[in-house]
C-alpha cells in the first residue's frame, strides 16, 4: 500500500503539472507505437506499472483545465475524487445493504433529494430510484419501464406480436438508439420528432406522429424528452408534451442527463418547469455536477415500479427477506454487482451544497451570456444556435465563404489545428444541417479571458486556414 500512495502522490504532485497542454494525444496508431503495453506470462515490477501509469496520465486530456470545454464536464470536483478513492478502497457493492451499508444509506438519501429537486410528491408516495451505470443506461431504464407500463407481459412472455413505437425528438442523445435495440423495439420504431428552430420538440409534431402510428395499428409507449440536448442544451416543452402522453396513457420520460442540474438554480429552473409531470427521469452527476465517472441516476414517480420492471431471480441466494430487504437496491437494479457510485456524489453534495450547485449554475450561465456577446461582436464568428443552456455552438465564417461543406470542413480544421497545438480543446458538431464549434461551459475556473483566448485563436487559425 506504501507504494501505492507513493505513485499517487507522484501523480497528483508530479505528473500533472499545471499549464501543462490540455491535450497532447498523438494518432492512435502513433501512441500504439510508442508505448508499449503488451502484457505476458511473467509479472513486471513496480517500475514498469509506475511508467505505465505516468503515461496514461500524460496522453490523457487533462479535463480538469478551464480550458477543456470539449465534453459535458470539466474541471476537478475533490470532494467526489476523494470519494472515489475510498470507493475503490472500500469495494463494496451495490445488490444488498449487507456488503454496502453506508454506500446504501447515502444513495438513498441522494434519491431523496433528486425526488425532491424533480418535484415528485414524496410526502404522498411518489419517488424512487437507483444509481445506474450513466445517463445511457438511465434512459435504457426509463424506455423499460414504459415497455413495463404498456406490456406487464412482455417482460415474461415477449412482444407477442406488438409493434411498440417509441418518440424522441430530432435532437436527442443516441442512448435512445441504444435503448430500442437492446429492448426488441427495434431501432426504426424510435420516432425522431421535429424540433423547432430553438431545438425543443414541437408538440404538434408530436401529436401527428402518435396518430400515424395508431392509424398502422402500432402501440406509442414512450415519448422521451431532452432537458438540455447534447449539441445545443435544448429543453423540451414538458407542459405541452406531458398533456399528449396523458391523452394517450403514454410514459413520459425526461433525460435530464446534462440539463437536469438547471432546477438546484432558483434563477433558471424555469428552463425545466413542469419536470414533475414526467414518470421517469434520468440524471448524470457525472456531467454538470462533476463527479468522476460514473455517477448517473435513474428516478421514478411511481414507487414501486422499478422492482416490477427490473427484478427477477437471486432470492435464493442474495436478497434475503430478512430485516434489511426493504434496503436490498439490487433489485430495482438491472445489474447484480453495481459499483458504490453513491459515496462520492454524496460527498461532494455534503460538501458544496445545494446553493453552492446553484451559484455554479448562475456563474456559468453568466458566463455563457457574456461569451455569446463576444461571439456576436465578432464580424467572422456566428452562433449557430440558440444558447439557453451551457452549449455554445458558433462558426467561423468568412465572409465570402458561403458553402456549407466548405465551412464545415473549415471548422473541423479550426478544432483539429487547436487541438494538435495543446489547447484549448474544444470540438465540432452539426446541428440542422451546419456544422459548427461546440463550446460546453461546465468549469467554474473559466474566466473572460479564457473564452477570448479561445475565441481569437479560432478567428486566427480561421483566418490563415481560409486565406
Ligand atoms: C442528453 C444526454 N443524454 C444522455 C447521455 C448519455 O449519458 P452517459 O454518457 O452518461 O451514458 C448524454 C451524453 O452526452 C447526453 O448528452
Amino acid at each position: 500500500m506504501q507504494k501505492n500512495l507513493e505513485i499517487l502522490n507522484k501523480a497528483v504532485n508530479e505528473w500533472m503539472p499545471e499549464g501543462r497542454p490540455v491535450v497532447q494525444a498523438p494518432p492512435a496508431a502513433e501512441l500504439e507505437a510508442k508505448l508499449n503495453l503488451s502484457l505476458g506470462e511473467e509479472g513486471a515490477d513496480w517500475d514498469v506499472l509506475e511508467d505505465a501509469v505516468r503515461a496514461y496520465l500524460h496522453y490523457n486530456p487533462d479535463v480538469s483545465q478551464a480550458e477543456f470545454y470539449k465534453l459535458l464536464y470539466s474541471g476537478r470536483n475533490k470532494y467526489a475524487l476523494l470519494g472515489d478513492w475510498i470507493t475503490s478502497l472500500s469495494n463494496a457493492t451495490m445488490h444488498t445493504y449487507q456488503v454496502g451499508p453506508v454506500a446504501t444509506l447515502m444513495e438513498m438519501e441522494l434519491i431523496r433529494q433528486w425526488n425532491k429537486l424533480v418535484g415528485f410528491d414524496q410526502g404522498n408516495g411518489e419517488g424512487e430510484g437507483v444509481m445506474v451505470a450513466g445517463g445511457s443506461q438511465a434512459n435504457l431504464i426509463g424506455m423499460m419501464l414504459a415497455r413495463h407500463h404498456a406490456c406487464p407481459d412482455y417482460k415474461t412472455k415477449g412482444p407477442q406480436g406488438k409493434t411498440l413505437v417509441a418518440y424522441v425528438s430530432d435532437q436527442a442523445h443516441y442512448s435512445g438508439q441504444k435503448a430500442a435495440n437492446v429492448l426488441g423495439i427495434g431501432t426504426d420504431n424510435l420516432i425522431a420528432v421535429a424540433t423547432d428552430d430553438a431545438g425543443r420538440m414541437r408538440p404538434d409534431a408530436l401529436a401527428d406522429e402518435i396518430e400515424k402510428s395508431i392509424a398502422k395499428g402500432h402501440t406509442p409507449f414512450f415519448i422521451g424528452l431532452t432537458a438540455g440536448t447534447t449539441v445545443t442544451g435544448a429543453y423540451d416543452p414538458v407542459k405541452a408534451c406531458s398533456e399528449i402522453a396523458k391523452a394517450h396513457d403514454i410514459w413520459l420520460h425526461i433525460d435530464g442527463a446534462w440539463g437536469g442540474p438547471i432546477l438546484f438554480s432558483d434563477k433558471h429552473r424555469s428552463l425545466l418547469a413542469d419536470s414533475h409531470l414526467a414518470d421517469s427521469f434520468a440524471w448524470d452527476a457525472h456531467k454538470l455536477m462533476n463527479v468522476p465517472i460514473t455517477a448517473a441516476v435513474i428516478l421514478v414517480k411511481h414507487q414501486g415500479a422499478l422492482k416490477a420492471c427490473c427484478s427477477g431471480g437471486g432470492g435464493d441466494y442474495l436478497f434475503h427477506a430478512d430485516e434489511n430487504a426493504d434496503y436490498n437496491l439490487g433489485e430495482r437494479s438491472i445489474q447484480c454487482g453495481r459499483r458504490a457510485d453513491a459515496l462520492k456524489v454524496w460527498l461532494s453534495w455534503k460538501a458544496i451544497g445545494n446553493n453552492g450547485f446553484a451559484e455554479k449554475i448562475d456563474f456559468l450561465q453568466g458566463m455563457k451570456t457574456e461569451c455569446v456577446s463576444q461571439i456576436e461582436r465578432c464580424d467572422s464568428l456566428q452562433m449557430l444556435a440558440d444558447a439557453r443552456y451551457l452549449n455554445v455552438l458558433f462558426r467561423y465564417k468568412p465572409e465570402h465563404m458561403d458553402d456549407e461543406q466548405e465551412l464545415r470542413k473549415l471548422n473541423i480544421e479550426i478544432c483539429k489545428t487547436m487541438m494538435r497545438s495543446g489547447g484549448p480543446y474544444v470540438d465540432y458538431a452539426q446541428y440542422k444541417g451546419r456544422t459548427g464549434i461546440r463550446l460546453i461551459l461546465a468549469n467554474t475556473e473559466v474566466t473572460q479571458e479564457h473564452l477570448q483566448r479561445l475565441l481569437d485563436k479560432v478567428q486566427r487559425i480561421g483566418q490563415e486556414l481560409s486565406a
